[in-house]
């Protein structure tokens, strides 16, 4: 959406994935405390979402008004959003084109422009509009459009910058005409699962971290700056036990490998997990300064499978171009045994580099310079983050490194 938002893909956190419609004034309050001084914030996390349930009513819109549920939100959300304000963030709400939304609760129907004016006037900066996937896979284009484009105009017509999530899981190709007038993100596909590989799970509806990867990799071209492919909300540090997803849950690396490839697809990033208990290896996930930078390079460019290593297909080559001319580069082994993987400028990014330099994101540790296809060991279900820049022909290894540890 050309509205000059979400120029990078929006960061920050949504209740949905763990709490459901269990939320609460005080938990959005310690979620914002929380997030204020554990690093989050300064990684870039700065929308705080309220996803469904923060509704009063539950049913038919033309029979009862929306406001917030008092005894959940007791302050109302004006001063929810002035405490985020104050705080450095931003706060996001939810609402849906029907009667009522997917958990229930009334929706915005035949009111999107008074809704609309009632966000502003709060003080809301991100709406996330989801019809539940109602309009059904086989929906004509036309009337997802207008659904779309009415709470867009609504939103334009408030005169506040209120950066736009049109959730329609993927249907009516909403990537090929959302971009400059429809909204700044759109969910590709339906909720995703705790889950990173879990056979069936198409069947059952939902879409794990591999699906969605999947479902993404034809459609990377539809994504750019103010209009992003959604993803979905992470799963990473999800407690399984009381989140709201279903699912099998994941290991702390592949919740890593997750996070790696949605910042390299672009994808939105939304914590959906507890932040106030985030193990020490999840927050270090969260907040890596090198791989947060390439989700939001001003480029805008989402990665695409570039290159494949086995006959199987486990073995995939992730690469995105950066604005510095350098490539953002991540080794996918999707398979459940270590593999050697390898990634050279000439072969998998087509530049005729004679040398480049290479360095590791998630270490933050430069690995030499090349002018033969870098080798690397990748553990099952992990992705190698890395990034290449040309250097002179003349350069040699050694004289790379050091003047790289020297700085
Ligand atoms: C749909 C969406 C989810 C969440 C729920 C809320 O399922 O896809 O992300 O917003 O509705 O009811």
């Amino acid at each position: 959406l050309s509205n000059g938002l979400a120029l990078t893909p929006p960061m920050g956190f949504s209740s949905w994935n763990q709490f459901g419609d269990q939320i609460t004034e005080q938990l959005f309050h310690e979620t914002i405390d929380t997030m204020a001084s554990n690093g989050l914030r300064d990684a870039g996390f700065i929308y705080i979402n309220l996803d469904d349930g923060w509704q009063h009513y539950k049913g038919n819109r033309s029979q009862n008004p929306l406001e917030p549920d008092p005894v959940k939100f007791p302050s109302g959300m004006k001063a929810l959003a002035d405490y985020a304000h104050s705080k450095g963030f931003k706060l996001g709400i939810y609402s849906g084109p029907g009667d009522s939304t997917c958990a229930g609760y009334t929706g915005s129907l035949g009111h999107e422009q008074e809704d609309a004016n009632m966000f502003a006037s709060w003080g809301i900066d991100h709406l996330k509009y989801d019809s539940c996937c109602s309009e059904g896979i086989d929906a004509p284009t036309p009337e997802v459009q207008a659904i779309v484009l009415k709470m867009s105009k609504a939103l334009l017509s408030t005169n506040r910058s209120i950066v736009y999530h049109a959730c329609h899981c993927g249907w009516a190709n909403i990537w090929e005409w959302a971009a400059s007038e429809g909204a700044n993100q759109w969910r590709i596909g339906q909720d995703i699962s705790d889950d990173f590989n879990y056979p069936g799970n198409r069947e059952k509806y939902y879409f794990d971290v591999l699906d969605m990867l999947d479902r993404g990799n034809n459609i990377t071209q539809y994504s750019g700056p103010g209009h992003w492919n959604d993803y979905d909300m992470l799963i990473v540090g999800l407690d399984g036990n009381s989140s709201q997803l279903v699912g099998t849950g994941a290991s702390n690396l592949e919740y890593r490998t997750h996070f790696s490839m949605w910042c390299m697809v672009a994808s939105p990033l939304l914590i959906g997990s507890d932040v106030r208990t985030l193990s020490t290896y999840d927050l270090q996930t969260l907040t890596n300064s090198e791989v947060i930078e390439v989700s939001q390079d001003p480029l805008g460019e989402a990665a695409q499978v570039v290159g494949t290593q086995d006959p199987g297909g486990d073995l995939q080559v992730y690469a995105k171009a950066m604005a510095d001319g350098s490539y953002a580069v991540a080794l996918l082994n999707r398979g459940p045994v270590t593999a050697d993987m390898s990634i050279s400028a000439r072969r998998d990014l087509t530049m005729p580099w004679d040398r480049y330099r290479l360095r590791d994101l998630w270490k933050h540790k430069e690995h030499g310079c090349y002018d033969i296809p870098y080798t690397i060991e990748v553990m099952p279900h992990e992705a190698k983050m890395l990034r290449l820049w040309q250097v002179d022909k003349n350069a040699t290894a050694y004289t790379v490194w050091n003047l790289k540890l020297e700085a």
